[in-house]
C-alpha cells in the first residue's frame, strides 16, 4: 500500500548564502523526495520564535531563532513515500559531526546550529509546519 506524505525543509541560512540551494535539491530529487513547493525568504525573529516554539524552554532556543531570521531561508514541500522518516534519513543526525556519510548534514553542515537543513519530526509536525509558511 503506498504512503505518500508531505514534509516540510527548510535549507537554512548558512547553506543559502554558501550557494547551495541548487545542490540540495538535488539531493532530494536523487531521493524521490518531489519537491511540489519552494520559496525563499527572509522570516523575522518572532515568525522565527513561533516556528520554533516547541523549543521555547531549551537554552538555546534564543540563539536558533536568531541564527533563522538572519539571512534569506528556502522553504519546501516535499512529497514521497514514507517523506518524514526519508528526508530526516536524507538530512543525517541533528548534529553534524554524528550525521551518516553522504547526508546533507554531514556533506554541508558547519555546526549544530548552523547545520543547513530543517525536516519535520512527525506527521503531525509537517502539518503544522507546512501551514505555517503555505497557509495563504
Ligand atoms: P532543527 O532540525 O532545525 O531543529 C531545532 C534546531 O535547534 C536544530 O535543528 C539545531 O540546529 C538547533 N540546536 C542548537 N543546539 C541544539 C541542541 N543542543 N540540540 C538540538 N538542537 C539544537
Amino acid at each position: 500500500m503506498s504512503n505518500v506524505q508531505n514534509t516540510l525543509s527548510i535549507i537554512k541560512p548558512d547553506a543559502v548564502e554558501r550557494n547551495l540551494v541548487d545542490e540540495i535539491k538535488i539531493i532530494f530529487r536523487k531521493n524521490n523526495l518531489e519537491i511540489k513547493e519552494s520559496k525563499k525568504i527572509h522570516i523575522t525573529k518572532e515568525e522565527a520564535a513561533e516556528f520554533y516554539k516547541v523549543h521555547q524552554s531549551k537554552p538555546f532556543y534564543n540563539d536558533l531563532c536568531s541564527y533563522l531570521s538572519s539571512g534569506p531561508i528556502v522553504v519546501m514541500i516535499l512529497s514521497g513515500e514514507n517523506a518524514v522518516l526519508k528526508n530526516r534519513k536524507v538530512m543525517g543526525a541533528t548534529d553534524p559531526k554524528k550525521a551518516e556519510e553522504n547526508t546533507i548534514r554531514k556533506l554541508y553542515g558547519i555546526s549544530i546550529d548552523k547545520n543547513s537543513v530543517h525536516g519535520s519530526d512527525s506527521i503531525q509536525n509537517a502539518k503544522i509546519e507546512i501551514d505555517f509558511f503555505f497557509k495563504n
